[in-house]
């Protein structure tokens, strides 16, 4: 059985000259970035390699539209696909490693075999995904309604590039939806029964270090996480680690239609989600992996485990306010509909839920947080 699988190296740098100098980034590199990320920290490096500009193509989240239109524009014969940004660019750029792309749909569909051609490198300026480490590109396919994710291992990069110093001009409130996204894989993750206690200790480590940090910016307010960023960063490339072994699950599964039909960056569209599952979990079963859980997260929060969740909750509260779905704009007939597209679009994730969640279940979630 396989115990756990790491497969981009991963660096540290504290700066970005510093990665620049160490990978003799130049001729044959193809940056994927934003501009108010590169202009104030790259640019002066006075670098020869292209870039290309992710903003241009559309603000919010990817979509296969987005990444179409970004595949069109790149001409040049790449050696390397450096990414440097959130999720988005990353995700994005990940498909562009590959021999064949495009039409997107067909890929995501396994029409095109996915065959990698270019080395990648990938640096996270978010503290959330933790996709510089994982197999995965998520996109919103927009004429079907949802969003996708395409695990193959031809994805994975071939360096993870840790530089807290792209993290400083993260916004708070990016800041926030990306490390609750971080804290959901590293609790889906360990909930799931896919997972072992090598996953699992990245991904309690991964908890410890989130709400740790959560509890100081809920002290000290907002300005408190910037002597926290590499916290954080590492904290999701941990999360990452367990969950590109373990997997996420009903949290992600059913979030998934929420973002994409409404927009919703991933990590807030996570938290409208998060707890109702768990209570839930619990509903179906209170002993195991969630009892261990709940402990722990308890005793980081100092309080009773039959609060666990709403203390979770009031520190969540600090960074974004948990709103019910309605207030995103979500119908009530949607409640069915977005539950069929998760048991048809999902099961990649559903096959990691902590326990099954049948149909009317679902159904019973989406209510409860209507
Ligand atoms: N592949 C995976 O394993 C995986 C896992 C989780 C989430 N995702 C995907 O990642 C996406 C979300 O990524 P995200 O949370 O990192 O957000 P994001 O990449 O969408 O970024 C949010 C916003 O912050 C900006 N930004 C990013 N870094 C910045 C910085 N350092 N300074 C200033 N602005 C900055 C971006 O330009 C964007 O406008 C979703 O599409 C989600 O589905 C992928
Ligand atoms: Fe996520």
């Amino acid at each position: 059985m396989k115990e756990l699988m790491i497969k981009p190296t991963i660096y540290t740098f504290s700066t970005a000259a510093e990665f620049a100098k160490e990978f003799k980034i130049g001729k044959g590199d193809l940056i994927i970035t934003n501009q108010y990320i590169y202009d104030p920290i790259m640019k002066p490096l006075g670098l020869k390699c292209d870039t290309l500009f992710q903003e241009k193509y559309g603000m919010g989240e990817p979509s296969d539209e987005m990444a179409e239109a970004m595949y069109a524009d790149i001409k040049g014969d790449y050696k390397r696909i450096i990414a440097i940004g959130g999720g988005t660019v990353i995700d994005i750029s990940k498909l562009f490693a590959l021999k064949e792309v495009s039409p997107i749909l067909d890929l995501y569909d396994g029409k095109i075999p996915a065959v990698k051609e270019k080395e990648l490198i990938l640096v996270p300026t978010t503290c959330g995904t933790g996709s510089e480490v994982t197999n995965i590109a998520i996109l919103a396919l927009n004429s079907r309604g949802t969003k996708k994710g395409l695990a193959v291992d031809a994805m994975y990069a071939d360096a993870a590039v840790l530089v807290p110093e792209f993290l400083q001009s993260l916004p708070f409130s990016v800041f926030a939806t990306s490390s609750i996204d971080a804290l959901v894989h590293a609790v889906e993750s360990s909930l799931s029964p896919n997972g072992n206690e090598t996953t699992k200790m990245f991904g309690y480590k991964a908890i410890e270090m989130i709400l740790s940090g959560y509890k100081m910016i809920a002290k000290e307010g907002p300005d408190a996480r910037i002597p926290l960023l590499q916290q954080f960063l590492i904290a999701s490339n941990y999360a990452g680690i367990a969950f590109g072994n373990a997997g996420c699950a009903a949290v992600h599964a059913m979030s998934y239609p929420l973002g994409a039909t409404y927009h919703v960056p991933h990590g807030e569209s996570n938290y409208a989600m998060f707890t109702g599952v768990m209570k839930n979990y619990l509903e179906i079963k209170s002993d195991g992996e969630i009892e261990r859980l709940i402990s722990f997260i308890a005793d980081i929060l100092e309080c009773e485990t039959k609060d666990v969740f709403e203390e979770l909750e009031t520190l969540l509260n600090c960074l974004i306010l948990k709103k019910p779905l309605h207030e995103y704009g979500m119908k009530e007939e949607e409640i069915i509909e977005f539950t069929d597209s998760v048991i048809e679009n999902q099961q990649r994730l559903l096959k990691n839920n902590f326990v099954f969640l049948d149909r009317d279940r679902m159904i019973k979630i989406y209510k409860e947080l209507y």
